[in-house]
C-alpha cells in the first residue's frame, strides 16, 4: 500500500474549504489510490467551525483518509506536508483600501511562508488560492528561500477551465474535447483567456477554435470579459464567491503538477516567470504548461499575435505594480 500524502488546506473553515477538503478524501487531488492525511489550518475565530468540518470527515468514513489534523497553529498545520493549498486569507471588505488588503495578505503569507519552510516536507509543492493569488505566491516564495521557485505557484486553473466552459456551450460541444486555451498572467479582470492555440476534437479530427467558431467578434469580445468577469457574475448570483468551481480547479492543478498533463494538452498555471513570452520576469505569472515527473515547463514557441501582445503587456504591467506595492507594505 502507498504511504499516505500529507495535503495542507490552509482557511478550511471557510467556503472553498468545504468544498475542498472531501474531493481530497474522495482521491480527487491525488488519485483513487492515494492516501491522505489532511491538515487544516484556520483562525482563532473559526476554531470551533474547522473542528465541525473535522467531526464531518469523521462522519463521512472516507477509505482514503487516514488522518487529520485540525488546527490554528501554522508550525503544527505544516509540519511534514507534501502539499500546500493556501485557501486562507484575508478578503477586502467594502470601503477598504487595495493597499490595506495588500498589506494584511502580504503579513499572512510572509509568516505562513517561514512555517512551510521550517517544518514541511522536503519539496513541497505549494499552489496559492487566496487573493491576490498571484503576488501572495510571490510574497511566499520571497520569504520561504529554501523551498525552489518552481514548487511555488498559483491558481489560474478555475479561469483555464471557465475558458474550456463558454467554449464548449458556444459550440455545443462537450467540454472533454476542447482542449488548450491559455489564462495569461494575473488571476484578475487583467487576465488574458487566450484560443488562438485552441482545438476542439470533432468527428473529423481536431479543429482550431477559431475555424469553428468563425465569430471573432465573440472570441475577441464577449468570450473574454466573461471569463475575466465570470468570478463577479458567480457572487452576483449566489451571494457568496465561487467555491466548488475553484475547489475542483485547485485538485486540477495539482493532479496534473504531480500526475502529469496528457500527451498533447497544456493547462495554466501561475508561475515563477523567467520572462518567457516577454513577460516580467520575477513575478508569478499564469503560463501554458505541461507537467511530467512532477514538474512543470512552459511551453514554448507558441505565436503571439499584436492584439495578444497588448494584453500580455497589460496584465504584466499590473502584476509588476501589485508586487511593488506588495513591496511597499514590507518596509
Ligand atoms: P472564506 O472567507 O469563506 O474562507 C477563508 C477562510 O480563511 C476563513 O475560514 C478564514 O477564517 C480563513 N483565514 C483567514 N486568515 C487566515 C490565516 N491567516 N490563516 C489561515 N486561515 C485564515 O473565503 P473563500 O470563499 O473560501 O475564498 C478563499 C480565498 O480564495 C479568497 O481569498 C478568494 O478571493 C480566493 N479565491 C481564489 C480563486 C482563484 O481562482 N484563485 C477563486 C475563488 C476564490
Amino acid at each position: 500500500a502507498k504511504e499516505p500524502v500529507r495535503v495542507l488546506v490552509t482557511g478550511a473553515a471557510g467556503q472553498i474549504g468545504y468544498a475542498l477538503v472531501p474531493m481530497i478524501a474522495r482521491g480527487v487531488m491525488l488519485g483513487a489510490d492515494q492516501p491522505v492525511i489532511l491538515h487544516m489550518l484556520d483562525i482563532p475565530p473559526a476554531a470551533e467551525a474547522l473542528n465541525g468540518v473535522k467531526m464531518e470527515l469523521v462522519d463521512a468514513a472516507f477509505p482514503l483518509l487516514k488522518g487529520v489534523v485540525a488546527t490554528t497553529d501554522a508550525v503544527e498545520a505544516c509540519t511534514g506536508v507534501n502539499v500546500a493549498v493556501m485557501v486562507g486569507g484575508f478578503p477586502r471588505k467594502e470601503g477598504m483600501e487595495r493597499k490595506d488588503v495588500m498589506s494584511k495578505n502580504v503579513s499572512i503569507y510572509k509568516s505562513q511562508a517561514s512555517a512551510l519552510e521550517q517544518h514541511a516536507a522536503p519539496n513541497c509543492k505549494v499552489l496559492v488560492v487566496a487573493n491576490p493569488a498571484n503576488t501572495n505566491a510571490l510574497i511566499l516564495k520571497e520569504f520561504a528561500p529554501s523551498i525552489p521557485a518552481k514548487n511555488i505557484t498559483c491558481l489560474t486553473r478555475l479561469d483555464h477551465n471557465r475558458a474550456l466552459g463558454q467554449i464548449s456551450e458556444k459550440l455545443n460541444v462537450q467540454v472533454s474535447d476542447v482542449k488548450n486555451v491559455i489564462i495569461w498572467g494575473n488571476h484578475s479582470s487583467t487576465q488574458y483567456p487566450d484560443v488562438n492555440h485552441a482545438t476542439v476534437m470533432t468527428p473529423s479530427g481536431e479543429k482550431p477554435v477559431r475555424e469553428l467558431v468563425k465569430d471573432d467578434a465573440w472570441l475577441n469580445g464577449e468570450f473574454i470579459t466573461t471569463v475575466q468577469q465570470r468570478g463577479a457574475a458567480i457572487i452576483k448570483a449566489r451571494k457568496l464567491s465561487s467555491a466548488l468551481s475553484a475547489a475542483s480547479a485547485a485538485c486540477d492543478h495539482i493532479r496534473d503538477w504531480v500526475l502529469g498533463t496528457p500527451e498533447g494538452t497544456w493547462v495554466s498555471m501561475g508561475v515563477y516567470s523567467d520572462g518567457s513570452y516577454n513577460a516580467p520576469a520575477g513575478v508569478i505569472y499564469s503560463f501554458p504548461v505541461t507537467c511530467k515527473n512532477g514538474e512543470w515547463t512552459i511551453v514554448q514557441g507558441l505565436a503571439i499575435d499584436e492584439f495578444s501582445r497588448k494584453k500580455l503587456d497589460l496584465t504584466g504591467v499590473e502584476l509588476t505594480e501589485e508586487k511593488e506595492l506588495a513591496y511597499s507594505c514590507l518596509s
